[in-house]
């Protein structure tokens, strides 16, 4: 069994002219100038971030709604609210953070990259692939970075499980079992009314929330092969189009298997889990409970080191805002990854080939919903020239799939 490729420690971008540190006469690096795009509930996470940072200062804010830009930009101390996109690129941006709805993300990136401006992308990238793949060829051949915001991969559990499977802790993982157990109730949707539609949103409960544990899965486990996926809407299908319940079953590349679950119809929400076995039996795991808090490694079951670490009540679901607010420490981190990366020219933790690799995972699986069989996931080797291109690209049947 083949190690799983991995691309996010092993940064491999070399520095571009212009993600040169900008000096000041006395070769002082100067401050990155940033912006932020989208002014609803997560950007606030980036405007906390940012204004925290030594070395970057927030010069403005866009949001097609003029009043919620105004009135963001008074709460966080923004000196400029502008009322179109290219008025924002006017004010000689360095970074920009994009904070809208899914499809529009494309837009706003290829113009960031346009302006030679680097640009840190909420999840997910794009709701195809095909856009992710011109969003990531744009920043590639305009010189700029680009980075997704999977923020969950900066907690030290995430990273202690990505140790003890790069330093062979676990042998070589054979098992991953995902468990997404969320709760979302009427007013999730209808307060935000892109959530929740097909062509706005792009999914449902895989698309918005799973998303994170599929890019800790090919984190961990790397390449998909091939999925197969039942789904349905259990709850608000008064008002939703999207799935907000799913079971899949995942070969990787690697040859090991992975189980995942996720739903958004519990009440209570019972948190999220990612367990990997790896090949001398051994199993680490994190938990993420509530949702929003900073996991923990809740099994840890190797040689000499053992512990479970489970809860022992039931909590309330909370608001969306307190969950949001709950993940702003690693928005942080990883806002602060993504400004070292640009002033040091090397990749961000996330990038734009990771994020356009695991939505090429979440295509195959919504693909396999539709179809009701083994589905392999999109191609994308047009913008990884280092990946293993062979795979066949065939859709397969039942017949083709080990
Ligand atoms: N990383 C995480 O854990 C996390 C958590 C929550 C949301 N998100 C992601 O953040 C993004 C925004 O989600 P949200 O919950 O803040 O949504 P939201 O609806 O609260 O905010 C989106 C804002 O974008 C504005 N907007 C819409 N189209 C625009 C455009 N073309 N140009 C400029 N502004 C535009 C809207 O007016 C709105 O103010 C989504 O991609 C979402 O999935 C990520």
């Amino acid at each position: 069994m083949s190690h799983p490729q991995t691309t996010a420690n092993t940064p491999e971008v070399t520095r571009p002219e212009n993600c040169e540190p900008r000096r000041s006469g006395a070769g002082e690096v100067r401050a990155l100038r940033a912006g932020i795009i989208g002014c609803g509930a997560i950007a606030a996470n980036h405007a906390s971030a940012y204004r925290d940072l030594p070395g970057v200062e927030i010069i403005g804010c866009f949001d097609i709604d003029d009043q919620r830009a105004r009135a963001f930009a008074a709460e966080h101390d923004i000196p400029r609210a502008v009322t179109t996109l290219p008025a924002l690129f006017d004010l000689d941006l360095d970074i920009v953070s994009v904070c809208t709805p899914h499809p529009t993300h494309e837009e706003v990136v290829v113009t960031a990259a346009d302006h030679g401006v680097h640009v840190l992308c909420e999840k997910p990238i794009a709701i195809d692939v095909a856009s992710a793949e011109r969003m990531v060829r744009s920043c590639r051949d305009a010189g700029v970075t680009l980075g997704c915001v999977f923020q969950r991969r900066l907690w030290p559990a995430a990273q202690r499980i990505r140790t003890a499977i790069e330093d062979g802790t676990l042998g070589d993982p054979i098992l991953a079992r995902i468990e997404v157990l969320l709760h979302r109730d009427s007013s999730y949707y209808t307060a935000t009314p892109w959530r929740g539609k097909w062509a706005s949103d792009g999914g449902g409960v895989l698309m918005t929330q799973a998303i994170h544990y599929v890019d800790l899965l090919q984190w961990y486990l790397g390449d998909v092969e091939w999925v197969m996926t039942a789904a349905d809407t259990f709850t608000h299908g008064d008002i939703i189009e999207v799935e907000d319940t799913l079971a899949a079953t995942l070969r990787l590349s690697s040859g090991a298997i992975a189980q995942f679950t996720a739903s958004t119809a519990l009440t209570p929400g019972l948190g999220q889990r990612i367990a990997i076995t790896g090949s001398t039996g051994a199993t680490v795991s994190l938990f993420e409970y509530p949702e929003g808090a900073e996991a923990i490694n809740d099994v840890w079951a190797v040689p000499a080191d053992r512990s479970f670490d489970y809860p022992e009540t039931i909590l309330d679901d909370r608001a969306l805002s307190e969950i949001n607010g709950s993940l702003m420490p690693f928005h942080a981190a990883q806002i602060a990854d993504f400004v070292d990366s640009v002033h040091a020219g090397r990749a961000p933790v996330v990038t734009g080939e990771d994020a356009l690799r695991s939505l090429g995972t979440m295509s195959a699986l919504y693909r396999s919903m539709r179809s009701g069989r083994p589905e392999r996931p999109d191609e994308y080797a047009s913008v990884n020239a280092a990946r293993d291109d062979s795979a066949d690209s065939e859709t397969p049947g039942k017949e083709t799939v080990r």
